[in-house]
Protein backbone atom coordinates (compact mmCIF):
# COMPACT_ATOMS: atom_id res chain seq x y z
CA UNK A 1 0.00 0.00 0.00
CA UNK A 2 0.96 4.08 -0.90
CA UNK A 3 1.69 5.71 2.17
CA UNK A 4 0.85 8.97 2.31
CA UNK A 5 3.42 11.67 2.47
CA UNK A 6 0.37 13.78 4.03
CA UNK A 7 1.51 14.67 7.94
CA UNK A 8 -0.35 17.24 9.37
CA UNK A 9 1.65 19.61 12.37
CA UNK A 10 4.57 17.75 11.15
CA UNK A 11 6.78 20.49 12.37
CA UNK A 12 5.15 21.28 15.91
CA UNK A 13 6.23 17.66 16.82
CA UNK A 14 9.68 17.08 18.61
CA UNK A 15 12.41 15.86 16.63
CA UNK A 16 12.70 12.20 18.75
CA UNK A 17 9.02 11.62 17.29
CA UNK A 18 9.46 12.94 13.76
CA UNK A 19 12.65 10.70 13.92
CA UNK A 20 10.22 7.87 15.09
CA UNK A 21 7.69 8.65 12.50
CA UNK A 22 10.02 8.26 9.65
CA UNK A 23 11.76 5.06 11.36
CA UNK A 24 8.81 3.27 10.87
CA UNK A 25 7.70 5.00 7.15
CA UNK A 26 11.10 4.16 5.59
CA UNK A 27 11.66 1.14 7.58
CA UNK A 28 15.08 2.41 8.90
CA UNK A 29 17.24 0.36 10.97
CA UNK A 30 18.88 1.12 14.33
CA UNK A 31 22.15 1.79 12.67
CA UNK A 32 20.28 4.19 10.13
CA UNK A 33 18.53 5.86 12.90
CA UNK A 34 22.30 6.54 14.38
CA UNK A 35 23.41 8.14 11.38
CA UNK A 36 20.47 10.23 11.47
CA UNK A 37 21.04 11.71 14.50
CA UNK A 38 24.24 12.13 14.63
CA UNK A 39 24.67 16.16 13.42
CA UNK A 40 28.28 16.47 13.75
CA UNK A 41 29.46 19.80 14.97
CA UNK A 42 25.75 20.68 15.10
CA UNK A 43 23.82 20.11 18.40
CA UNK A 44 20.31 18.89 17.29
CA UNK A 45 18.35 21.51 18.84
CA UNK A 46 20.46 23.90 17.27
CA UNK A 47 19.60 22.35 13.97
CA UNK A 48 15.97 22.43 14.61
CA UNK A 49 16.19 25.82 15.15
CA UNK A 50 17.73 26.59 12.04
CA UNK A 51 15.11 25.08 9.71
CA UNK A 52 12.09 23.27 9.87
CA UNK A 53 10.51 19.17 10.35
CA UNK A 54 14.43 18.58 11.05
CA UNK A 55 15.05 15.29 11.31
CA UNK A 56 19.06 14.83 11.56
CA UNK A 57 21.80 16.27 9.96
CA UNK A 58 23.87 15.55 7.01
CA UNK A 59 27.74 16.13 7.88
CA UNK A 60 30.62 16.85 4.86
CA UNK A 61 34.22 16.95 5.71
CA UNK A 62 35.79 20.11 6.32
CA UNK A 63 39.39 20.13 4.71
CA UNK A 64 42.45 22.97 4.96
CA UNK A 65 43.62 24.46 1.92
CA UNK A 66 47.03 25.57 2.94
CA UNK A 67 49.73 28.06 1.41
CA UNK A 68 47.29 30.57 0.92
CA UNK A 69 48.67 34.59 0.91
CA UNK A 70 46.71 37.12 0.63
CA UNK A 71 47.60 40.90 0.72
CA UNK A 72 51.28 40.08 1.96
CA UNK A 73 49.05 37.70 4.82
CA UNK A 74 49.33 34.04 5.44
CA UNK A 75 45.88 32.39 5.85
CA UNK A 76 44.33 28.99 6.45
CA UNK A 77 41.35 28.19 4.69
CA UNK A 78 38.37 25.66 5.64
CA UNK A 79 36.55 24.50 2.68
CA UNK A 80 33.62 21.85 3.04
CA UNK A 81 32.92 20.17 -0.26
CA UNK A 82 32.10 16.36 -0.96
CA UNK A 83 34.24 16.18 -3.88
CA UNK A 84 37.74 14.83 -3.60
CA UNK A 85 41.37 16.90 -5.42
CA UNK A 86 39.26 20.33 -4.28
CA UNK A 87 40.93 21.03 -1.65
CA UNK A 88 44.52 19.45 -2.69
CA UNK A 89 44.02 21.81 -6.24
CA UNK A 90 43.28 24.75 -3.99
CA UNK A 91 46.12 24.24 -2.00
CA UNK A 92 49.07 23.28 -4.80
CA UNK A 93 47.88 26.82 -6.86
CA UNK A 94 48.12 29.02 -3.71
CA UNK A 95 51.67 27.18 -3.23
CA UNK A 96 52.86 28.35 -6.56
CA UNK A 97 51.12 31.96 -6.31
CA UNK A 98 53.45 32.44 -3.34
CA UNK A 99 56.85 32.68 -5.58
CA UNK A 100 55.30 36.27 -6.86
CA UNK A 101 53.89 36.95 -3.74
CA UNK A 102 50.53 35.52 -3.91
CA UNK A 103 47.49 36.75 -4.09
CA UNK A 104 46.30 40.49 -4.18
CA UNK A 105 42.60 41.10 -2.99
CA UNK A 106 39.62 44.04 -2.81
CA UNK A 107 36.50 44.32 -1.96
CA UNK A 108 34.06 47.52 -3.76
CA UNK A 109 32.32 47.64 -0.05
CA UNK A 110 28.89 45.90 1.30
CA UNK A 111 26.40 47.37 -0.80
CA UNK A 112 23.22 45.51 -1.31
CA UNK A 113 20.33 46.06 -3.80
CA UNK A 114 16.97 45.83 -2.30
CA UNK A 115 14.26 45.84 -5.14
CA UNK A 116 10.52 47.12 -4.64
CA UNK A 117 8.78 46.28 -8.11
CA UNK A 118 5.47 49.33 -8.68
CA UNK A 119 2.93 47.58 -11.77
CA UNK A 120 0.04 49.95 -12.74
CA UNK A 121 1.90 53.40 -12.34
CA UNK A 122 -0.50 55.90 -14.09
CA UNK A 123 2.65 57.63 -15.91
CA UNK A 124 5.78 55.43 -15.35
CA UNK A 125 8.51 58.09 -16.25
CA UNK A 126 6.70 60.76 -13.96
CA UNK A 127 6.60 58.08 -11.25
CA UNK A 128 10.52 57.30 -11.71
CA UNK A 129 10.85 61.11 -11.63
CA UNK A 130 8.59 60.98 -8.13
CA UNK A 131 10.38 58.50 -6.53
CA UNK A 132 13.48 60.19 -7.12
CA UNK A 133 12.52 63.73 -5.91
CA UNK A 134 11.55 61.54 -2.74
CA UNK A 135 14.97 59.60 -2.34
CA UNK A 136 15.99 61.80 1.17
CA UNK A 137 12.78 60.68 2.29
CA UNK A 138 12.88 56.84 1.27
CA UNK A 139 16.97 56.88 2.92
CA UNK A 140 15.41 58.24 6.27
CA UNK A 141 12.57 55.62 6.42
CA UNK A 142 15.05 52.76 5.25
CA UNK A 143 17.79 53.83 7.72
CA UNK A 144 15.13 53.90 10.75
CA UNK A 145 14.59 50.21 10.25
CA UNK A 146 17.75 49.05 11.62
CA UNK A 147 19.35 51.49 14.19
CA UNK A 148 22.41 48.43 14.77
CA UNK A 149 23.41 48.64 11.47
CA UNK A 150 23.49 52.02 11.14
CA UNK A 151 25.57 52.14 14.40
CA UNK A 152 28.03 49.92 12.71
CA UNK A 153 28.33 52.37 9.84
CA UNK A 154 26.28 50.92 7.17
CA UNK A 155 22.69 51.83 5.89
CA UNK A 156 20.80 52.91 3.05
CA UNK A 157 22.81 55.29 0.62
CA UNK A 158 21.46 55.71 -2.29
CA UNK A 159 17.78 54.52 -4.73
CA UNK A 160 18.18 54.24 -8.04
CA UNK A 161 14.85 53.87 -10.29
CA UNK A 162 14.45 52.77 -14.02
CA UNK A 163 11.79 51.74 -15.84
CA UNK A 164 11.21 48.63 -17.10
CA UNK A 165 9.65 46.87 -20.13
CA UNK A 166 8.01 43.55 -19.39
CA UNK A 167 5.25 41.44 -20.73
CA UNK A 168 2.86 42.63 -18.51
CA UNK A 169 3.54 46.25 -19.73
CA UNK A 170 5.63 48.85 -18.04
CA UNK A 171 7.16 48.64 -14.47
CA UNK A 172 9.06 50.70 -11.96
CA UNK A 173 11.92 49.54 -10.23
CA UNK A 174 13.17 51.26 -7.02
CA UNK A 175 16.70 50.15 -5.96
CA UNK A 176 17.43 50.87 -2.63
CA UNK A 177 21.63 50.51 -1.90
CA UNK A 178 22.49 49.79 1.60
CA UNK A 179 25.49 49.50 3.00
CA UNK A 180 25.09 46.37 5.38
CA UNK A 181 28.88 46.09 6.93
CA UNK A 182 29.31 42.90 8.07
CA UNK A 183 25.95 40.97 7.82
CA UNK A 184 25.05 39.48 4.86
CA UNK A 185 22.39 41.74 4.70
CA UNK A 186 19.50 39.89 3.40
CA UNK A 187 17.06 40.46 6.19
CA UNK A 188 17.65 44.44 6.80
CA UNK A 189 17.32 45.40 3.34
CA UNK A 190 13.99 43.24 2.60
CA UNK A 191 12.35 45.26 5.95
CA UNK A 192 13.76 48.79 4.70
CA UNK A 193 12.03 47.73 1.30
CA UNK A 194 8.88 46.70 2.72
CA UNK A 195 9.29 49.54 4.36
CA UNK A 196 9.00 52.12 1.87
CA UNK A 197 6.81 50.22 -0.42
CA UNK A 198 3.63 51.39 0.95
CA UNK A 199 5.15 55.12 0.46
CA UNK A 200 5.82 54.72 -3.17
CA UNK A 201 2.87 52.97 -3.73
CA UNK A 202 0.87 56.40 -2.70
CA UNK A 203 3.59 58.58 -4.16
CA UNK A 204 3.25 57.37 -7.55
CA UNK A 205 -0.73 56.12 -7.74
CA UNK A 206 0.89 52.62 -8.53
CA UNK A 207 0.88 49.36 -6.93
CA UNK A 208 3.75 47.57 -5.28
CA UNK A 209 4.15 43.74 -5.66
CA UNK A 210 8.04 42.23 -4.94
CA UNK A 211 9.82 44.16 -2.26
CA UNK A 212 12.96 41.60 -2.03
CA UNK A 213 16.61 41.79 -2.26
CA UNK A 214 18.68 40.95 -5.75
CA UNK A 215 21.33 38.24 -5.36
CA UNK A 216 22.94 40.23 -8.85
CA UNK A 217 25.54 42.01 -6.11
CA UNK A 218 27.01 44.26 -8.56
CA UNK A 219 27.83 46.68 -5.63
CA UNK A 220 29.22 44.42 -3.06
CA UNK A 221 32.06 42.76 -5.73
CA UNK A 222 35.11 40.63 -4.28
CA UNK A 223 38.80 40.68 -6.77
CA UNK A 224 41.37 38.65 -6.71
CA UNK A 225 44.55 38.35 -8.81
CA UNK A 226 47.87 36.44 -9.10
CA UNK A 227 50.79 35.95 -11.07
CA UNK A 228 52.04 32.55 -12.05
CA UNK A 229 55.84 32.26 -12.83
CA UNK A 230 56.15 31.00 -15.68
CA UNK A 231 59.12 28.59 -14.78
CA UNK A 232 57.06 27.28 -12.00
CA UNK A 233 53.91 26.18 -14.02
CA UNK A 234 55.38 24.46 -16.36
CA UNK A 235 56.87 26.82 -18.46
CA UNK A 236 55.65 28.22 -21.96
CA UNK A 237 53.53 25.76 -23.37
CA UNK A 238 51.98 25.35 -20.05
CA UNK A 239 50.85 29.40 -20.02
CA UNK A 240 49.89 28.82 -23.25
CA UNK A 241 47.53 25.82 -22.75
CA UNK A 242 45.88 27.90 -19.98
CA UNK A 243 45.50 31.11 -22.11
CA UNK A 244 43.92 28.67 -25.08
CA UNK A 245 41.55 27.23 -22.10
CA UNK A 246 40.62 30.61 -20.90
CA UNK A 247 39.85 32.05 -25.02
CA UNK A 248 37.78 28.76 -25.25
CA UNK A 249 35.69 29.42 -21.73
CA UNK A 250 35.23 33.37 -22.99
CA UNK A 251 34.01 32.73 -26.59
CA UNK A 252 31.91 29.68 -25.21
CA UNK A 253 29.17 29.09 -22.91
CA UNK A 254 29.06 25.36 -22.78
CA UNK A 255 32.95 25.69 -21.78
CA UNK A 256 32.55 28.65 -19.44
CA UNK A 257 29.81 26.79 -17.48
CA UNK A 258 32.55 24.29 -16.78
CA UNK A 259 34.64 26.90 -16.35
CA UNK A 260 32.93 28.99 -13.54
CA UNK A 261 31.54 25.73 -12.35
CA UNK A 262 35.41 24.60 -10.95
CA UNK A 263 35.83 28.85 -9.73
CA UNK A 264 32.52 27.53 -7.47
CA UNK A 265 34.44 24.38 -6.12
CA UNK A 266 36.44 26.88 -4.45
CA UNK A 267 34.00 29.81 -3.95
CA UNK A 268 31.36 27.48 -2.72
CA UNK A 269 33.03 25.21 -0.52
CA UNK A 270 34.67 28.18 1.75
CA UNK A 271 31.24 29.73 1.72
CA UNK A 272 29.76 26.91 3.04
CA UNK A 273 32.52 26.47 5.71
CA UNK A 274 31.65 29.60 6.74
CA UNK A 275 27.39 28.75 7.41
CA UNK A 276 26.57 31.53 4.38
CA UNK A 277 24.33 31.27 1.41
CA UNK A 278 25.39 29.38 -1.35
CA UNK A 279 22.80 29.49 -3.68
CA UNK A 280 22.84 32.97 -3.04
CA UNK A 281 26.48 33.19 -4.15
CA UNK A 282 25.99 30.80 -7.05
CA UNK A 283 23.13 32.79 -8.40
CA UNK A 284 24.83 36.10 -8.35
CA UNK A 285 28.15 34.43 -9.94
CA UNK A 286 26.16 32.79 -12.57
CA UNK A 287 24.23 35.92 -13.13
CA UNK A 288 27.32 38.28 -13.10
CA UNK A 289 28.56 35.85 -15.77
CA UNK A 290 26.51 36.97 -17.96
CA UNK A 291 25.73 40.31 -17.82
CA UNK A 292 27.50 41.54 -20.52
CA UNK A 293 24.72 40.22 -22.40
CA UNK A 294 26.59 36.86 -23.15
CA UNK A 295 27.72 33.96 -20.50
CA UNK A 296 31.12 34.08 -20.04
CA UNK A 297 34.25 33.54 -17.72
CA UNK A 298 34.77 34.89 -14.66
CA UNK A 299 38.04 34.67 -14.25
CA UNK A 300 40.78 36.55 -16.91
CA UNK A 301 43.89 35.35 -17.68
CA UNK A 302 47.09 37.36 -19.34
CA UNK A 303 50.45 37.11 -19.77
CA UNK A 304 52.92 39.92 -18.67
CA UNK A 305 56.23 41.16 -20.34
CA UNK A 306 58.18 38.74 -18.68
CA UNK A 307 55.62 35.76 -20.11
CA UNK A 308 53.98 34.77 -17.07
CA UNK A 309 50.48 34.49 -16.03
CA UNK A 310 48.69 36.69 -14.83
CA UNK A 311 45.00 35.49 -13.31
CA UNK A 312 42.53 37.43 -12.42
CA UNK A 313 38.34 37.47 -11.16
CA UNK A 314 35.86 39.61 -10.42
CA UNK A 315 32.84 38.34 -8.84
CA UNK A 316 29.79 39.09 -6.52
CA UNK A 317 30.22 37.96 -2.97
CA UNK A 318 27.25 38.71 -0.65
CA UNK A 319 28.93 36.87 2.40
CA UNK A 320 28.59 37.63 6.12
CA UNK A 321 30.23 36.35 9.34
CA UNK A 322 27.30 37.86 12.40
CA UNK A 323 23.73 36.45 11.26
CA UNK A 324 22.30 33.36 10.54
CA UNK A 325 24.28 30.01 10.28
CA UNK A 326 27.82 31.89 10.40
CA UNK A 327 26.60 32.61 13.74
CA UNK A 328 24.83 29.36 14.70
CA UNK A 329 26.79 26.77 13.16
CA UNK A 330 29.29 26.15 16.05
CA UNK A 331 31.64 24.72 12.78
CA UNK A 332 31.28 27.79 10.72
CA UNK A 333 32.42 29.76 13.53
CA UNK A 334 35.64 27.83 14.46
CA UNK A 335 36.04 28.23 10.22
CA UNK A 336 35.57 32.21 10.86
CA UNK A 337 38.28 32.14 13.41
CA UNK A 338 41.06 29.28 11.70
CA UNK A 339 40.43 32.55 9.38
CA UNK A 340 41.06 34.87 11.70
CA UNK A 341 39.08 37.41 9.83
CA UNK A 342 37.65 40.32 11.49
CA UNK A 343 35.44 41.82 8.71
CA UNK A 344 32.80 40.32 5.99
CA UNK A 345 34.97 42.37 3.04
CA UNK A 346 38.15 40.26 4.68
CA UNK A 347 36.48 37.09 4.09
CA UNK A 348 34.88 37.68 0.38
CA UNK A 349 38.75 38.49 -0.81
CA UNK A 350 39.59 35.28 0.80
CA UNK A 351 36.91 33.41 -1.22
CA UNK A 352 37.73 35.04 -4.35
CA UNK A 353 41.21 33.84 -3.96
CA UNK A 354 39.94 30.67 -3.54
CA UNK A 355 37.90 30.73 -6.50
CA UNK A 356 40.78 31.72 -8.70
CA UNK A 357 43.52 29.20 -7.12
CA UNK A 358 40.75 26.46 -8.01
CA UNK A 359 40.17 27.88 -11.31
CA UNK A 360 43.89 27.94 -12.32
CA UNK A 361 44.73 25.03 -10.94
CA UNK A 362 41.88 23.42 -12.96
CA UNK A 363 42.93 25.10 -16.04
CA UNK A 364 46.22 23.97 -15.60
CA UNK A 365 45.53 20.52 -15.42
CA UNK A 366 43.23 20.48 -17.95
CA UNK A 367 45.96 21.92 -20.67
CA UNK A 368 48.47 19.68 -19.66
CA UNK A 369 48.01 15.88 -18.20
CA UNK A 370 43.88 16.08 -17.62
CA UNK A 371 42.52 16.05 -14.31
CA UNK A 372 41.80 12.01 -14.30
CA UNK A 373 44.97 11.18 -13.33
CA UNK A 374 44.98 12.90 -10.67
CA UNK A 375 41.20 12.67 -9.58
CA UNK A 376 41.65 8.54 -10.00
CA UNK A 377 43.94 8.29 -7.09
CA UNK A 378 41.75 10.22 -4.93
CA UNK A 379 37.89 8.35 -6.47
CA UNK A 380 39.94 5.12 -6.05
CA UNK A 381 40.19 5.43 -2.17
CA UNK A 382 36.73 6.51 -2.58
CA UNK A 383 35.40 3.48 -4.15
CA UNK A 384 37.92 1.23 -2.30
CA UNK A 385 35.43 2.85 0.47
CA UNK A 386 32.92 2.10 -0.96
CA UNK A 387 33.58 -1.07 -1.14
CA UNK A 388 33.98 -1.98 2.51
CA UNK A 389 37.64 -1.41 2.54
CA UNK A 390 39.10 0.43 6.12
CA UNK A 391 42.15 1.43 7.52
CA UNK A 392 45.34 0.28 5.29
CA UNK A 393 43.48 -1.56 3.02
CA UNK A 394 41.96 1.58 1.45
CA UNK A 395 45.17 3.05 -0.09
CA UNK A 396 46.41 -0.59 -0.82
CA UNK A 397 43.24 -1.36 -3.11
CA UNK A 398 43.35 1.97 -4.31
CA UNK A 399 46.69 1.94 -5.95
CA UNK A 400 46.29 -1.60 -7.10
CA UNK A 401 43.29 -0.21 -8.49
CA UNK A 402 44.74 2.94 -10.39
CA UNK A 403 47.76 0.97 -11.28
CA UNK A 404 45.41 -1.26 -13.04
CA UNK A 405 43.25 1.53 -14.74
CA UNK A 406 40.37 0.20 -13.35
CA UNK A 407 38.94 1.99 -10.65
CA UNK A 408 35.23 0.07 -10.11
CA UNK A 409 33.58 -0.97 -7.81
CA UNK A 410 33.36 -4.93 -8.82
CA UNK A 411 37.54 -4.62 -8.72
CA UNK A 412 37.27 -3.21 -5.22
CA UNK A 413 35.30 -5.98 -4.24
CA UNK A 414 37.24 -8.73 -5.50
CA UNK A 415 40.67 -7.42 -4.01
CA UNK A 416 38.68 -6.59 -0.68
CA UNK A 417 37.98 -10.62 -0.52
CA UNK A 418 41.86 -11.30 -1.94
CA UNK A 419 43.53 -8.98 0.82
CA UNK A 420 41.18 -9.91 3.67
CA UNK A 421 41.69 -13.79 2.88
CA UNK A 422 45.18 -13.29 2.50
CA UNK A 423 45.52 -11.46 5.86
C1 LIG B 1 35.32 19.66 -11.73
O1 LIG B 1 34.60 19.70 -10.53
C2 LIG B 1 35.69 21.06 -12.19
C3 LIG B 1 36.35 21.14 -13.58
O2 LIG B 1 35.49 20.53 -14.55
C4 LIG B 1 36.52 22.61 -13.88
C5 LIG B 1 36.98 22.90 -15.28
O3 LIG B 1 36.70 22.10 -16.20
O4 LIG B 1 37.59 23.97 -15.47
C6 LIG B 1 37.66 20.42 -13.61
Amino acid sequence: MEKSSEVSGFYKKPVEERLKFIKEHAGLTDEEMATLRDTGGLPIGTADRMIENVIGGLTLPMGLAVNFRINGKDVLVPMVIEEPSVVAAASNAAKMARAKGGFTASFSGPVMIAQVQLVEAPNPELAKKTILEHKQDILEICNKQDPMLIQAGGGAKDVEVRVLDTIKGPMVITHLLVDTRDAMGANAVNTMAEAVAPLIEEWTGGRVYLRILSNLAVHRLARAMAVFEKEIIGGEAVVEGILNAYAFAEADPFRATTHNKGIMNGISSVVLATGNDTRAIEAGAHSFAALKGRYTSLSKYEKDADGNLVASIEVPMAVGIVGGATKTHPAARIALKIMDIKSAAELAQIIACVGLAQNFAALRALATEGIQRGHMGLHARNVAVSAGATGELVDKIAEQMVKEKKVRADRAKELLEEYTKKK
